[in-house]
């Protein structure tokens, strides 16, 4: 049995982390905090479990294994430096951290305690994703050339818990807009599915649409397009906004040399694929998870599974602080208005 923490009990951890958990056999629901108590209360009674008034409290308690770290983005590194320091497995929520550093400093920190570390990035998780990337190495459709992937919807304030207090567009509590929120999903995702690193980025972001209270400009970005260079040669882009107000755009689409695979992109076929010879190749196997329809992300199942086994999770801090650096890298570019290497931020 693996005994685990949620901290923070915001959307993510009642969409996610909560039910995944629950439905796991081998897994307890110990407690849960948050600094809105109301809202930990709530969760702590639909899960039947404790509420701590604190996280310091929580990753007191010998009896927790793990921890799920739910909370805004400026926190992910503080609280998951606690928790590793305090003995427990550390599943973080995305984005892994805010800085360079910070990811640099939860990756020590890992390696020091010995404890695993885990990030959320769950979109490789899913079925077709597999799929997609096990056709890839089959050369499906030959050599990959280049690619666009995109993700886009109407915005985090229609998913948030609190309506007034939408923290994603605050640059403080975010410091991140759509380019990170988004855009390190389907870095993750094009360097899983590629099994490429990304070594340049060139990078335009803007804040188009998106008015705080005030009616002034929020202070991060809403829409952002990317052209990622990956070190094998390869050039495609990815395309994040917040601004897409029809239906949920998730699509990624490869295109190889003897072909496209469409993926996500019809909402009939998970997968397409369409060859340079006219055949065309349909797979039915899944829908991705959107704001609006969630299913189970098999992230949950991923972390426990390597708990148990005790071995190093699939979606280490390694390989996300490689999608952090290629956003950090997107960021610059479009702070300065030329190509960035990811190589050239390291310190
Ligand atoms: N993997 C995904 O697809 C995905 C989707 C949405 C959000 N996220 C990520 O999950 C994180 C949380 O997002 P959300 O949408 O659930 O936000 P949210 O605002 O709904 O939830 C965050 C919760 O954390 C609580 N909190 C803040 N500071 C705390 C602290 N010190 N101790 C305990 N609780 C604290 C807040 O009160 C809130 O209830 C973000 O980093 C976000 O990027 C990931």
């Amino acid at each position: 049995m693996v005994n685990v923490g949620v901290i923070g009990c915001g959307k993510i951890a009642q969409v996610r982390h909560l039910p995944e958990y629950e439905a796991h056999p081998s897994v307890k629901i110990v407690g849960v905090c948050d600094t809105e108590k109301n809202r930990a209360e709530e969760v702590a009674e639909k899960y039947h479990t404790r509420v701590y008034a604190s996280y310091e409290e929580m990753l007191s308690d010998d009896n927790i294994d793990a921890v799920s770290v739910c909370t805004a983005n400026y926190s992910h590194c503080q609280i998951t430096l606690k928790a590793l320091e305090a003995g427990k497995h550390v599943l973080c929520e995305k984005p892994m951290a805010i800085t360079y550093e910070e990811c640099k400093k939860m990756l020590e920190t890992a390696e020091r305690t010995g404890k695993f570390l885990m990030i959320g990035h769950n979109q490789r998780l899913t079925d077709t994703h597999r799929k997609a990337k096990e056709l890839v190495q089959k050369g499906e459709i030959g050599k990959i050339i280049t690619f666009k992937s995109t993700f886009g919807h109407a915005g985090p304030e229609n998913w948030a818990v609190d309506k007034n207090n939408i923290w994603f567009f605050d640059k403080a509590a975010a410091s991140f807009g759509a380019m990170a929120d988004l855009g390190v999903h389907k870095t993750d995702l094009i360097q899983f599915l590629l099994s490429e690193k990304i070594k340049e980025a060139f990078a335009v972001t803007g804040t188009l649409d998106k008015k705080d209270k005030q009616g002034n400009s929020i202070g991060v970005d809403d829409n952002a397009i990317c052209i990622y260079k990956l070190e094998n040669g390869i050039i495609g882009n990815i395309n994040v906004s917040w601004s897409y107000y029809g239906e949920e755009d998730n699509s990624t689409i490869l295109y190889g040399t003897e072909g496209c695979m469409k993926i996500y992109d019809n909402p009939d076929y998970s997968i397409v694929i369409e060859k340079r010879d006219g055949e065309k190749i349909f797979y039915i196997i899944d829908r991705i998870q959107t704001n609006d329809q969630q299913s189970n992300s098999g992230l949950i199942d991923c972390w426990v599974s390597c708990l148990e086994k005790e071995v190093p999770p699939e979606i280490s801090g390694e390989e996300a602080f490689e999608a952090m650096k290629a956003v950090f890298a997107a960021l610059e570019s479009a702070r300065t208005g030329r190509r960035v290497s990811v190589d050239e931020l390291e310190v």
